[in-house]
């Protein structure tokens, strides 16, 4: 049974599926949802200030009593007034994207919070691991948002191989197939970020959804190599600017402007050619918008479905 991984019971939850933190889009109404349907709902906190957060935190205790994780950016400028309001508010679990934490680990060890960063390398895995993470995140190129180097195929093996704590794999999933796939790799769970912005619960402009459910196989783009921050959207005018600015060698200054305020743009407010979509190259997989349980539902049975199938295909 795939909901009988040690990861369950380290985290609190039913199945091993992870709602990965989203800048503007984890809020407590996807959250809670995730919580409430057997996973683990992660609120994105972006570099949204410290009271947007406490407010976060309060409605979503409101709106399940199930854990759930936050999502620090360590490039957040209130990272650490941030950190402090989580130490004392005493959260579960705190996830840690856009870089190393590794300072941070050991106090939150002591407050007894539990700790999951994402990584993109071996290296970085080994020394989140030697500094007491509990869970490490292993993502994948494949992912909406900010990306590294690897493949989620190829990463997730060499994460699984260098730590011992439980890995959750993350980059290019967003069904049952994708998560025997990962669990076959090495992984303990699975985080998906694309195909939850497609539930009924997020609050994502519904044209952003709809751009998501139209979107291929090659609709996404890397863009801000340059500037040291990559980041993967589904393609538009403002990814096409971008790209011809850093192809001209535009100044990592300029091309920062060009980028301020742009997420909230795009998929708050819907702006499909100006703002950004952060979505990953799974999108072209996603054809429906379903209430959160009914996401989890359909992937736990598949799941189960195609291990069942993998086993037929021995003979004898
Ligand atoms: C719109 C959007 C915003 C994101 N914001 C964050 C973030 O603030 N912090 C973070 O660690 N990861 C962020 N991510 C990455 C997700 O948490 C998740 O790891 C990723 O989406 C998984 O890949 P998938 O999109 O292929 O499922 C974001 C992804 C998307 C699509």
């Amino acid at each position: 049974m795939l909901n009988k991984f040690g990861i369950c019971d380290l985290l609190g939850i039913e199945y091993p599926i992870i709602q990965g933190g989203m800048a503007w889009l984890g809020t407590a109404e996807l959250v809670s949802a995730v919580s409430n349907a057997g996973g683990l709902g992660t609120i994105g906190s972006g570099d949204a200030p410290t009271e947007w957060l406490r407010q976060q935190i309060r409605e979503t205790r409101e709106r399940t009593d199930r854990p759930f994780a936050v999502n620090l950016m360590m490039m957040s400028p209130y990272l650490a007034e941030n950190l402090n309001l989580l130490i004392e508010d005493k959260v579960d679990i705190i996830a840690f994207g856009g870089g190393n934490p590794g300072q941070y680990l050991a106090a939150l060890k002591e407050s007894g919070i539990k700790t999951m960063p994402v990584v993109s390398s071996v290296a970085l895995a080994r020394r989140l691991e030697r500094l007491g993470a509990d869970v490490i995140i292993a993502e994948g190129q494949e992912s909406g948002g900010h990306v590294g180097e690897t493949s989620t195929m190829a990463l997730v093996p060499q994460v699984a191989e260098a730590v011992k704590v439980p890995v959750i794999a993350a980059g290019g999933i967003a069904d049952g197939r994708g998560m025997v796939a990962a669990l076959a790799l090495g992984a303990q769970g699975v985080q998906m970020g694309t195909r939850f912005i497609c539930s009924e619960e997020c609050v994502a402009h519904p044209r952003f959804k709809q751009q998501i459910l139209e979107a291929g196989d090659r609709s996404t783009v890397v863009t801000g190599v340059s500037t040291g921050h990559p980041v993967r959207c589904l393609q538009n005018k403002l990814t096409y600017r971008f790209t011809e600015l850093e192809k001209a060698g535009a100044p990592i200054g300029e091309l920062e402007e060009l980028g301020r305020g742009r997420l909230s743009l795009g998929v708050m407010q819907g702006d499909l050619e100006q703002g950004s979509l952060m979505a990953g190259q799974i999108a072209g997989l996603i054809k429906d918008i379903k209430p959160v349980k009914t996401i989890i539902r359909d992937i736990m049975a598949e799941a189960e479905q195609v291990m069942a199938s993998i086993n037929g295909y021995r003979k004898g």
